[in-house]
């Protein structure tokens, strides 16, 4: 058999980006070591960081680097510092060329809540207790890069903002396709949520979802409303396995599902195209805790975990990151934003070299 070697591309980013994204590659390459998994790793500059040195936030290197990799790591992008700058060059925009450019158009955030974490959510401990969700959510389409777009002034200077919610039946079918698989994978259950009463746009997306289904006898498909799913998560979590929505309400239903979990955190990503895939945490790159090793590594070591899985077909290596971080947790220590009375508060760099001994020793 050859030894492969999974080539990865590294976005530390900005705020706290650097300080998760090294503790996630302490855990990468002690796994690398140990196992004897060949990994290249090349780091490159995105969103604020990439602004100040080449003027853009998502410079031709960096796309470049990322398209010649098996994998992209992404800490975080934004902060204050940018926040006035035109919109064509936030630190945002980079993240938005990568999923365009990489053709990563679906996105997974599980939502799972840790038995021990399960005080933190501020919903009542019997609906949040056993929560394992799995949001999968368009990237590519939708009013995010529908066209026209803008804004423009008529000749009395009256503006008007314009965004176009489109979708064709091809991009609604592959994001199908990859949430009956994991339907299949899962508890066999999907929920399509959609506005089809109103919208157009998602009344297609009902269609071609059910077509879709007609190839998945064994997965029980329903639909929902986003308004009455909105309402669902907070009212009774626990109906939910898996949810496939469109970008502009996948990019709302993922937040509300995240805070189930009260630790946004711990809730990784990954984002999958035909041949790229992206991973990074859901939190953002709070600027005003970085620098002080006090943010939560968790997520990112989680996201670490996903690209095991989804792009280097690792499930055992994969599984043992997860009950690496579950093991830390279950010894009582916390970052400061899952921090709880009788338990041991601790910061970034100490919690990666913890999850990095629970590793070793699962290995082992
Ligand atoms: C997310 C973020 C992004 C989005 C922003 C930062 C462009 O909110 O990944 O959910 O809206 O998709
Ligand atoms: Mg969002």
């Amino acid at each position: 058999m050859t030894n492969q070697e999974y080539r990865i591309a590294v976005f530390a980013g900005d705020g706290v980006g650097p300080e998760i994204m090294n503790e996630a590659i302490k855990v990468l390459t002690t796994l690398a070591d140990k196992k004897n998994i060949r990994i290249s790793l090349k780091d490159g500059l995105i969103g604020g960081s990439a602004y100040d040195a080449f003027g853009t936030p998502f410079p031709d290197q960096s796309l470049n680097l990322a398209l010649e990799s098996d994998a992209v790591l992404l800490g975080a992008v934004g902060g204050p510092k940018w926040e006035g700058l035109d919109y064509s060059v936030r630190p945002e925009r980079a993240l938005l060329g990568l999923r365009e450019k990489l053709g990563l158009y679906a996105n997974l955030r599980p939502v799972v809540v840790f038995d021990e974490l399960v005080d933190a959510s501020p919903l009542k401990k019997n609906l949040v207790q056993g929560i394992d969700i799995m949001i999968l959510r368009e990237l590519t389409g939708d009013v995010y890069f529908g066209k026209p777009r803008g804004v423009s002034k008529d000749k009395d200077g009256l503006r008007t903002g314009i965004n176009t919610m489109i979708y064709n039946e091809e991009e609604i079918r592959r994001i199908a396709v990859r949430a009956f698989e994991l339907a299949r994978a899962r508890r066999k259950s999907l929920l399509s949520v959609d506005k089809a009463n109103v919208l157009e746009s998602t009344e297609l997306w009902r269609s071609v979802v059910t077509e879709t289904g007609r190839d998945y006898p064994d997965i029980e498909l329903k639909h929902m409303y986003v308004d009455n799913c909105a309402m669902q998560l907070v009212r009774n979590p626990s109906q939910f396995d898996v949810i496939v929505t469109t970008n502009l309400f996948g990019d709302i239903l993922a937040d509300e599902a995240a805070m189930l979990t009260g630790s946004i955190g711990m809730l990784p990503s990954a984002s999958l195209g035909e041949t790229s895939a992206l991973y990074e945490p859901i939190h953002g790159s709070a600027p005003d805790i970085a620098g002080k090793n006090i943010a939560n590594p968790l997520a990112t070591i989680l996201s670490v975990a996903l690209m095991l899985r989804h792009s280097f077909n690792m499930p055992q290596e994969a599984s043992w990151v997860e009950k690496a971080v579950a093991d830390v947790l279950k010894e009582g220590w916390r970052t400061q934003d899952i921090y709880s009375a009788g338990t041991k508060l601790t910061g970034t760099e100490e919690m990666g070299t913890a999850v990095v001994r629970q590793l070793v020793s699962r290995i082992f």
